[in-house]
């Protein structure tokens, strides 16, 4: 199926669309790309500054990665695992990151981080804001692979409404401008096989953090 604007670019807030279906037709190419990605910077459980253990496992790609740790929510140009520094981000991360925000209205989106997340089944990401970055003027480019998920997002505060979005595989989230610092979430994912991730949902989250 191709990508057809109006039709499949849905409105959510202020500044924030769902581009329904707009990896379609580069799954394949994204997965590949992925897998080599992992291959450098295989994923891991990350533990809160709290203490916990995250149910989401991750990576990351480009020049900086978010990482926690018993040090705090930040970004890092290494890998606290590799001790490298992160591998490169793939051109058609790159590419197809940058097609989505022209898309959305940001036609200036330059990613500068890629944070990799591997939802299993029951894995979840609780309701936060997105704020460990220094420039909010940069939209938050969200890719969705695999097993489907309820993504939640909501409002300035915890309490305002929340729209309850469906994701699966092929669909893109872009938020910015007005709604950069709403809260959203991923509920528990349910029991299910797909196709290529079988028991598994991946997000690439693209992002300028510096
Ligand atoms: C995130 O909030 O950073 C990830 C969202 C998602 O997995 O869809
Ligand atoms: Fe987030």
């Amino acid at each position: 199926m191709l990508f057809s604007n109006e039709e499949n670019t849905l409105p959510i807030a202020e500044d924030a669309f769902l581009l329904k279906g707009f990896l379609l037709g580069n799954g394949e190419a994204l997965l590949l790309a992925l897998n080599q990605v992992v291959e450098q910077s295989p994923f891991r459980f990350m533990v809160t500054p709290g203490g916990h253990s995250m149910s989401v496992a991750m990576t990351n790609c480009g020049p900086w990665g978010w990482v926690t740790d018993g040090q705090g929510y930040r970004y890092q140009m290494s890998d606290p695992v590799t001790k490298e520094a992160w591998p490169t981000m793939p051109a058609i991360f790159m590419t197809l990151a940058q097609e989505a925000a022209e898309m959305a209205g940001f036609p200036n989106f330059l990613p500068d981080a890629c944070l990799i997340n591997r939802y299993s089944i029951g894995a979840k990401l609780s309701l936060h804001q997105d704020k460990d970055e220094t420039d909010f003027s940069q939209p938050i480019v969200s890719f969705s692979l695999g097993l489907p998920a309820i993504f939640d997002f909501g409002g300035k505060t915890r309490e305002a409404p929340k729209k309850a979005l469906l994701l699966e595989h092929g669909d893109v989230v872009v938020w910015g401008g007005k709604s950069r610092l709403n809260y959203h979430g991923v509920r528990s994912i349910k029991a299910g096989s797909h196709p290529v991730l079988g028991e598994y949902r991946i997000n690439i989250t693209f992002r300028r953090c510096q």
